[in-house]
């Protein structure tokens, strides 16, 4: 394994931290934080603050950013503070009609599942399908079995399609289980039967680029993967889907808003077409500033380069993990997930026999041992990004043979 292509040096983290958990939180690079810092005290003097440069340009060059993070176009991106409120965007933006229904995988997390609820009193049913055999959720979630190397999700969703279904609204990575749905297999096959696939894509973004053939919306918060600080993310939408949705109704949604020449109160203008339709207003700068150098920091390496990175460290930490008995089962699981393409950038080990309660004393051991990583029902997830590396392995080797490292 070669040097990290995120410097470690870039972050502050300390020496006596491991932290596997970018799937809860991402770290935010120095240079972020320095961002958010030269803003601040720009603040102090408004007339340092160009509307040109910062109010339109800051914008425009996160949305850029945005776009390359995922291989899209900067056109097609809305910023949006977090990945429910690109989600909400499009559930309250579609034209819906009742007796409609949105179809979503067994156990999304919340923020793919709320937005959809809440068109209820519009007459749309949301409805959830099962992945695998044993796989549970809710109130069941802990009984669930794990999901075997011959999981075939899509599959599941496309037979579970309804004739009312217009919407298949799912995570691109699950935030329990860690399992990566095929994008583009799923996309082809939905857009054939103009059906409309929406994606969770927050547990993914940063460390994969999306097959975004026959999305239509791709929705994202900052805080994990991208590196970002909480309440900054965006959505991405395709053009012909987003001429759709009903546009928020913002003063910057409309074609020709930042015409001094022109008077604001002159409201004969077209919604735009580009993905500021669907903005809630001016964003945040603070949180641009921030989240513009977190993109850079990723497009650096470049998205690919740090996916490989996370693919050797996989590899290698599930080696280690099948050298060690009571793990050996989990952790072919894992691998054969790994090789069929199955698995974002956390491993999700499941105790088995052990039960879900075993997970909770490995964490305070990990704790102690100053390595941070989480659980989710019934999951322990370690989470790999570009910074990780070898001697990380060697601490989490430690960890679980419960040896001293
Ligand atoms: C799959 C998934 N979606 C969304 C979120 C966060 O949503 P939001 O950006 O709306 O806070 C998380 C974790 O916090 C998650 O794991």
């Amino acid at each position: 394994m070669g040097l990290p292509p995120l410097n470690p040096g870039l972050f502050n983290l300390a020496a006596d931290h491991l932290w596997v958990s970018h799937c809860s939180e991402g770290p935010v690079p120095a240079a972020s934080v320095r961002a958010i810092q030269d803003w601040l005290g720009r603040e102090l003097r408004p007339w340092k603050v160009r509307w040109n440069e910062d109010a339109v340009g800051l914008p425009a060059a996160v949305r850029k950013a945005c776009a390359q993070v995922i291989g899209a176009e900067a056109e097609d991106i809305t910023l949006t503070p977090t990945t429910s409120s690109g989600l909400g965007a499009v559930a309250h933006g579609y034209p819906w009609r009742s007796g409609d229904e949105v179809l979503a995988p067994l156990g999304e997390f919340p923020s793919n599942i709320w937005p959809w609820k809440s068109l209820a009193a519009r007459g749309v049913s949301f409805r959830e399908v099962p992945l695998w055999e044993g796989h549970r959720a809710g109130a069941q979630a802990l009984a669930s079995t794990p999901p075997p190397p011959s999981v075939d999700p899509e599959a599941a969703i496309l037979k579970a399609l309804g004739i009312r279904t217009r919407v298949v609204a799912l995570s691109w990575v699950r935030f329990q289980d860690g399992l990566k749905l095929d994008l583009g297999r799923l996309g082809a096959q939905l857009q054939d039967r103009g059906i409309h696939l929406v994606v969770d894509g927050i547990q993914g973004a940063g460390t994969a680029l999306p097959d975004l053939t026959g999305v239509s919306a791709f929705a994202t918060g900052g805080h994990k993967g991208l590196l970002a600080p909480q309440g900054q993310g965006f959505l991405w939408t395709a053009p012909t889907f987003r001429t759709t949705l009903a546009p928020q109704g913002t003063w910057l949604s409309v074609e020709a808003c930042d015409d001094w020449s022109r008077p604001s109160t002159d409201h004969e203008r077209d919604w735009v077409s580009d993905g500021r339709r669907l903005e809630p207003g001016v964003p945040s700068l603070l949180a641009c500033t921030a989240f513009l150098a977190s993109l850079q920091t990723l497009l650096e390496p470049g998205i690919p380069a740090i996916q490989a990175h996370v693919r050797s460290l996989q590899e290698a930490f599930l080696a280690d993990l099948n050298a060690l008995p009571d793990w050996k089962e989990e952790a072919e699981r894992l691998r054969d997930l790994l090789d069929r393409d199955r698995l974002g950038p956390f491993l999700a080990l499941h105790p088995g026999e052990r039960g879900p309660a075993s997970l909770q004393s490995l964490l305070d051991d990990g704790a102690e041992r100053g390595i941070d990583a989480t659980v989710r029902e019934g999951y322990l997830r370690i989470a790999f990004h570009g910074w990780h590396q070898e001697a990380d392995l060697a601490r989490l080797r430690a960890w679980f043979s419960g040896t001293a490292n």
